[in-house]
């Protein structure tokens, strides 16, 4: 069971993570975050267990099995231009990035909500906005990171596409201390990016960590699939995509898949 003393132990934050509300069981700690986030501080972390409601990108739901997952939300109140909102989710895989490293996991990054290892997804990043007036909106940022399930745990349609910390290093994972280590890493990319925009050290970490740069590619965009070569991650934190036709676009968001041995390879 995670406490909030032992993630305390390990976290050097100002205010990520200095507010941690902990649920045994929840639908979903998004769905909570939402409705505490008006009078929530910044950087309140909601954590759960276990969600009966997890939920993942585009409608799907994420398996959130009870005390073998880091499933948590951070409220953020950046209060700039809801169009940079995407480049929250990059610094918090940026962010998870680092944290694994910092444990002795070597993570790639899959641009632009997700982290691999070994080819296979351990986290994934769902950013949302809840629009409190027409002048000021929250972020919450839910981060699911797949730490100690064991290869059973995964239904058969995920299990060549998933996998989990402990099954990769053969041991338990401390989840408190992860979480501590991907909250400080996370405080460490926001601030410079709250308070100048500037998320270049963010850039240089997805860039240095890709796992999609210079790959063939298939990507859907408001229902729309095309197929091209990923070129560059730029300044703006977008994909540089060369399309087929031999466009060359700077992608802001969508769903990537790259080309594998098999085909195209969701995660
Ligand atoms: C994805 O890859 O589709 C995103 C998955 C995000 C899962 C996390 S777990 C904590 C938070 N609460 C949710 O219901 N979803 C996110």
């Amino acid at each position: 069971m995670i406490n909030k003393m032992d993630i305390e132990k390990h976290l050097t934050t100002d205010f990520v993570g200095r507010n941690i509300e902990c649920h045994e069981s929840i639908e979903s700690t998004n769905i909570r975050a939402k409705e505490v986030a008006m009078l929530a501080d910044e950087g309140t972390v909601i954590i759960a267990e276990e969600q009966t409601m997890g939920r993942g990108r585009l409608g799907r739901s994420w398996m959130s099995p009870k005390g073998k997952g880091l499933w948590f939300s951070i409220i953020l109140k950046p209060y700039l231009d809801p169009g940079k909102i995407s480049k929250i989710t990059l610094i918090g895989a940026a962010a998870v990035h680092k944290a694994l490293k910092e444990l002795g996991i070597t993570s790639h990054i899959k641009w632009p909500n997700d982290v691999v290892v070994e080819g296979k997804k351990v986290c994934g990043i769902l950013t949302e906005m809840v629009l409190q007036d027409e002048n000021s909106y929250y972020v919450i940022m839910g981060i699911g990171i797949n730490a100690n399930l064991d290869k059973g745990d995964f239904h058969d349609e995920l299990k060549d596409k998933a996998t989990s910390l402990k099954i990769i290093k053969g041991a338990e994972i401390d989840r408190s201390r992860l979480l501590a280590c991907v909250l400080n890493n996370f405080e460490k990319l926001y601030i410079p990016f709250k308070e100048k925009e500037d998320i270049s050290e963010t850039i240089k970490i997805s860039r240095e960590n890709s796992i999609l740069l210079n790959r063939e590619v298939r990507i859907i965009k408001d229902n729309v699939e095309r197929t091209g070569r990923t070129i560059d991650l730029d300044q703006e934190g977008r994909l540089i995509v060369e399309f087929e036709n031999g466009k060359i676009e700077a992608i802001l968001s969508g769903e990537v898949s790259v080309r594998g041995m098999e085909g195209y390879v969701d995660n």
